[in-house]
């Protein structure tokens, strides 16, 4: 786990010092109240002395009167003192895990699609939740530590000096001995339980699967090995944990008796000093109980640094995303009115370097207005052709133009305010329609508008026989509603977009021929006066383009209207005669 270095700890706890300083003020509450909590302890158990000598064995009636008034003002004190610290170090680590968890957050944002291509989601979602509180945790422990704990410590052995300095030294001669053999056990006990695996991931592994998968189970009638499997690994789990338990509770009942012995020793020492008249009944209580004081101050002192490394692995998490680079947004230029000329110059793309071009010398252009079909089997890269445009992934090499300009020129947001999208996977957010209609900054559009992008999109068709109509929640990425029916929001939420742009990834594929035939007929109106550029398996949808391009393997390899194309007879004349004989 402590991979990094003393050096990489050092830069680690010194960025998230940043996040801790605006906080000073409560911070130096804290610490005070620290102080304060470790003082009051030490008087308390320097008060036992006075207490058994003056008032219980001396029976001196001023002390016995005196003593329990001091001691209701000790704890009304030690309260006090322990509200401050608790309060302020929670306000601290709250506010520090609340300010985590927004940079990761915007970073997540503004990271570029790649980012999250290669990353499987789980990892990425704990950190928005367990890193960001271990990370708090650890700092908070860690301060903790350095100033409560070092300083009870301090005072505890001031105590145990001022007490007895003889049965002190014994003290600061056994301890270290003691404390190096259950180190050592320990060692010896951790080793052995780290090799009992935690065998609860595959319990939750199997879980998640049915639950997802809950179809299939049905189905295929998977009760019974379910049932097995998850026996299986639950038997497992159960018999790994209570060989921890055994281990761990051991090795507890072990540490403990070798600790009595040092006790015993002290004990001893501490008669001999008391018959040759060195040490009364309260200074040894008093005594005793400073040490006994100081035995968990020194124990987290001594672990202080796993849970320092363990604080710092959790943060370097954070900041390595933190520190990620965003999507490129170098260009300056931005225009209002877009015509909608669209150049591709000899484009190719690969997803990485070690994969092949996806995408290969493609160079096509359409004028504004006009509507580009892109056809071609699946995985020939079409929808990866088209997620260029929108700068999703940027170019190998080549160059794409946006009236003239190139699209790295412009600024990203005014790229992508010029571009309308319906993505062959639908993204909607649990939310109502309406909601999912007017998203981001369509939320701003009249209500007019939102209307009628519902109505072309045919989404009033099923939103009004709902009983909340465009009110109606969508559920867990629209899982409440049909195929056909998210793509016809993903469709409305284009139109309402109204961007000189439009690029339509098999936006009608979900749609029986009937509804595809209707809401043809509104982005035939919609594409009338804007660059299209429309990706289908259905050729009665590219029929009507101005050009259609056939792509394979991610080259161009017939381009044309389709009356040329038929004539050609070439690809596309076999997809067509191919399609046409299933219909
Ligand atoms: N994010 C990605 N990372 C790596 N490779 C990818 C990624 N997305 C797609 N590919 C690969 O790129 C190729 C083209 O994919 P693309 O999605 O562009 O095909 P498509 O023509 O749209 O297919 P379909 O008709 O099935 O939608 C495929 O071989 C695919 O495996
Ligand atoms: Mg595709």
């Amino acid at each position: 786990m402590s991979s990094s270095s003393n050096q990489d700890t050092v830069a680690v706890y010194g960025r998230l010092w940043r996040y801790v300083m605006p906080h000073k003020l409560i911070g130096l509450i804290a610490i005070i109240g620290m102080a304060a909590t470790a003082l009051i302890e030490a008087s308390l158990v320097y008060l036992l002395e006075p207490l058994m000598d003056d008032a219980l064995v001396a029976q001196n009636l001023e002390t016995a009167k005196w003593m329990p008034i001091t001691f209701i003002a000790i704890f009304i004190a030690r309260g006090v003192a322990g509200f401050a610290t608790e309060a302020s170090l929670g306000w601290i680590g709250r506010n520090v895990i609340s300010s985590l968890r927004r940079d990761v957050f915007g970073k997540f944002l503004t990271l570029p699609t790649r980012f999250f291509d290669n990353r499987t989601t789980g990892p990425l979602l704990s950190r928005m939740t367990y890193n960001v509180e271990m990370v708090a945790e650890s700092v908070t422990s860690v301060v903790t530590v350095a100033v409560r704990d070092v300083l009870t410590v301090f005072a505890a052995f001031g105590v145990m000096l001022l007490q007895s300095p003889k049965l002190t030294v014994f003290v600061v001669i056994l301890f270290p001995i003691i404390a190096v053999l259950i180190r050592v056990l320990g060692v010896a006990f951790r080793r052995y339980s780290s090799r009992i695996q935690d065998s609860v991931g595959e319990v939750t592994q199997v879980t998640e699967e049915i639950v997802r998968g809950n179809w299939v189970v049905k189905m295929f009638g998977g009760y019974n090995y379910e049932k097995d499997r998850l026996a299986e690994v639950d038997e497992r789990n159960r018999r790994q944990n209570l060989k921890l338990i055994r281990v761990r509770s051991l090795g507890v009942a072990v540490t403990q008796t070798i600790f009595g012995f040092g006790i015993a020793l002290v004990i001893f020492m501490a008669s001999r000093e008391s018959i040759d008249g060195n040490l009364t009944p309260g200074q040894f209580i008093s005594f005793f109980s400073a040490m006994m004081l100081m035995l968990q101050p020194v124990r987290r002192i001594t672990n202080v640094n796993a849970t320092l490394q363990r604080g710092v692995a959790g943060a370097e998490s954070l900041f390595t995303i933190m520190d990620e680079p965003d999507e490129v947004d170098s260009g300056t230029f931005s225009k209002d009115d877009v015509k909608g000329d669209v150049e591709f110059r000899d484009v190719s793309f690969s997803y990485g370097a070690d994969n092949g071009p996806v995408v290969e010398n493609i160079s096509l252009s359409v004028e504004s207005g006009k509507t580009l079909a892109i056809v071609g089997h699946s995985g020939s890269g079409k929808t990866t052709l088209a997620s260029l445009l929108p700068r999703f992934y940027d170019v190998s090499s080549g160059d794409i133009l946006l009236d003239g300009v190139s699209i790295r020129d412009y600024t990203l947001t005014n790229l992508r305010d010029n571009i309308s999208l319906v993505s062959q996977d639908i993204v909607l957010f649990n939310d109502s329609i309406a909601n999912n209609l007017a998203y981001g900054e369509l939320r701003e559009r009249p209500q007019e508008e939102l209307m009628r992008a519902a109505q072309v999109a045919h989404v009033l068709d099923f939103a009004n026989e709902m009983p909340n109509g465009l009110d109606s929640k969508v559920g867990d990425r629209g899982a409440l509603l049909s195929g056909g029916q998210r793509q016809r929001i993903a469709i409305g939420r284009a139109l309402l977009k109204d961007a000189p742009v439009l690029i339509l990834d098999e936006a009608t594929s979900a749609l029986d021929t009937k509804s595809e035939r209707h809401i043809q007929e509104g982005l035939a109106e919609l594409m009338k006066d804007r660059t299209t550029l429309v990706i289908a398996h259905r050729l009665s949808t590219v029929e009507k383009a101005d050009k259609i391009i056939v792509l394979d393997a991610g080259r161009i390899i017939e381009s044309g209207t389709h009356a040329e194309l038929l004539a050609a007879n070439g690809a596309y004349a076999a997809l067509y005669r191919m399609q046409f004989s299933e219909e």
